[in-house]
């Protein structure tokens, strides 16, 4: 028999120690180690004596087929999955509860068995009754989805083995799954990691595609081992505010694909509903002619997204004035303000600042510098945008606009969506193909924006501004352009 081992293993980062200890060395969190018995975690096969087999090694130039794909059915599903589930892959779904990860991958089972192929829909956290409720709440009650509620690993490869070799089998979630080779309890680190390893085995064996459903843990990340996402082939996270209805899945690691795709969806009364055009969903409830937004044109992957930028300046009362940003890196924007107070003489140290993305859409870009800038500046003058206008272009430290990437991608989406002007780096300027009758704002660096931004914002300190400004929490003072104080001036 096997000896017993028992160790303490870090619920976070899946690192062992044979000692409990308050803090894990590994990854620096506090209180994640858990006792665990991790019997049977080295296969027999390792520690025998065998002596191994000799296979034949193959040169780089071989013939081989292209990954065979099978497509979902969904566009967005397999914009971000690369194009279809590759068969023998395993994918890592993650995503808050309640985000709508069951909802997704129903949809998913029920297109591809709808189109005939073998679908199996395994359910360890709701019961079949459930699944089916839901089912028919989406109007799929009729597809041929194979349905199952368990939660024994090697039952399940046991059933799964025999006819067809089924085309998708979703595993909701990996979290409840237990395998009768390790001891220790389900849900733990071990337990994750060695059925995640026995369902893998299974898919590479089968050819089946598997994909894993993840929780996450408070602050983002796949709960449990941050090991299985090592081991899979591709991780979606499928994120969204809970007030809003869209719906973001966003590759964030992919072997057969790019992994710069958003998928976007709208979850509505029947489920998930396909977003083609992002920027027109973004963009629907916009607070037109308010101080404060300024509209970003951004690419994401392959596609251009517009999307609005907003932002509050506020007096703050405190002696640490606060930063907060939803949706945009928080270093990018303490940058982009540092930038403002040093080349553009804009005194912000007496301010709140407050930036959001609007839609719950995370921008990666730094593309979006100058849309934030604008929308700061916009805020503190309490000046409104032009309507008509998007921004976009990189700040340097220096206060210079750089140019960034698919100009010419960005100024057409703004076109078909009815934007008559764009504010953009002065050396763009050669990249523009056609811009489809776009106004083109160049500005060569930052303070000849601020200035034009200033600009606007001093007609509205006479009389009907005031309201307004006292409103945002802004003073007829604070809205004066002379606080652009100029070095030079
Ligand atoms: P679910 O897919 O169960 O989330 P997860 O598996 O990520 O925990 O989705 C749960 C939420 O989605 C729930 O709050 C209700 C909502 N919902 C809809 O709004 N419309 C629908 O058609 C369905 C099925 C769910
Ligand atoms: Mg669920």
């Amino acid at each position: 028999m096997a000896k017993s081992t028992l160790s303490f293993v870090c619920q976070n980062c899946g690192a062992a120690y044979n000692r409990w200890q308050g803090k894990c060395e590994s990854c620096g969190e506090w209180n994640t180690l858990a006792e665990e018995d991790t019997t049977g975690s080295v296969p027999v096969s390792i520690r025998s004596k065998r002596r191994g087999r000799t296979f034949a090694l193959e040169s780089l130039t071989g013939k081989s087929n292209d990954a065979p794909r099978l497509s979902s059915g969904m566009t967005e599903l397999d914009r971000v999955t690369g194009g279809g589930f590759v068969r023998g892959s395993v994918l890592l779904v993650g995503g808050d509860p309640g985000i709508g990860k069951s909802t997704l991958l129903t949809q998913a089972t029920s297109m591809l068995a709808r189109a005939g192929h073998r679908a199996v829909y395994i359910s360890g956290e709701e019961a079949v009754a459930q699944v089916r409720l839901r089912a028919e709440r989406l109007g799929l009650a009729d597809a041929p989805v194979q349905l199952a509620a368990e939660t024994s690993v090697e039952d399940i490869v046991s059933t799964l083995s025999e006819g067809a070799v089924p085309r998708l089998i979703v595993i909701d979630s990996i979290q409840t799954m237990w395998t009768d080779t390790v001891e220790s309890a389900p849900g733990t680190v071990t337990q994750v990691r060695a059925s995640a390893q026995a369902l893998i085995r299974f898919a590479k064996k089968s050819g089946a595609a598997i994909i894993l459903v993840g929780h996450v843990t408070k602050d983002g990340q796949i709960a449990g081992p941050r090991v299985v996402e090592h081991m899979v082939d591709a991780v979606l996270s499928f994120e969204g505010e809970g007030s809003q209805q869209f719906r973001i899945l966003r590759a964030v690691k992919n072997r057969f694909g790019p992994t710069d795709e958003i998928g976007v969806f709208e979850m509505t009364g029947l489920g998930l509903r396909e977003v083609s055009n992002p920027s027109e969903l973004f963009l629907s409830e916009r607070d037109l002619g308010s101080p404060g937004t300024a509209v970003f044109a951004g690419i994401e992957g392959t596609r251009p997204v517009l999307v609005e930028l907003q932002a509050l300046v506020a007096p703050t009362t405190l002696g640490t004035p606060r930063r907060a940003v939803v949706g945009w890196d928080p270093s990018r924007l303490s940058m982009v303000l540092a930038v403002l107070e040093a080349h553009c003489g804009v005194k912000l140290s007496g301010y709140d600042v407050y930036l959001n993305v609007a839609g719950g859409l995370r921008i990666q870009e730094p593309a979006a510098d100058l849309a934030a800038a604008a929308a700061l500046v916009s805020s503190l003058v309490n000046a409104p945008l032009p309507t008509d206008a998007v921004y976009f272009g990189e700040i340097s430290l220096s206060g210079a606009v750089r140019p960034v990437a698919q100009t010419s991608a960005r100024l057409k989406e703004a076109a078909k969506l009815g934007f008559g002007r764009a504010v953009l780096p002065e050396s763009a300027r050669g990249e523009v193909g056609s811009d489809g009758g776009l106004t083109l704002n160049t500005v060569g660096g930052l303070t000849s924006l601020v200035a034009e931004i200033a600009a606007r914002g001093s007609p509205r300190n006479g009389g009907a501004g005031n309201r307004e400004a006292s409103r945002e929490g802004v003073t007829e003072k604070n809205a004066t352009p002379a606080r652009f104080r100029r070095e030079n001036s």
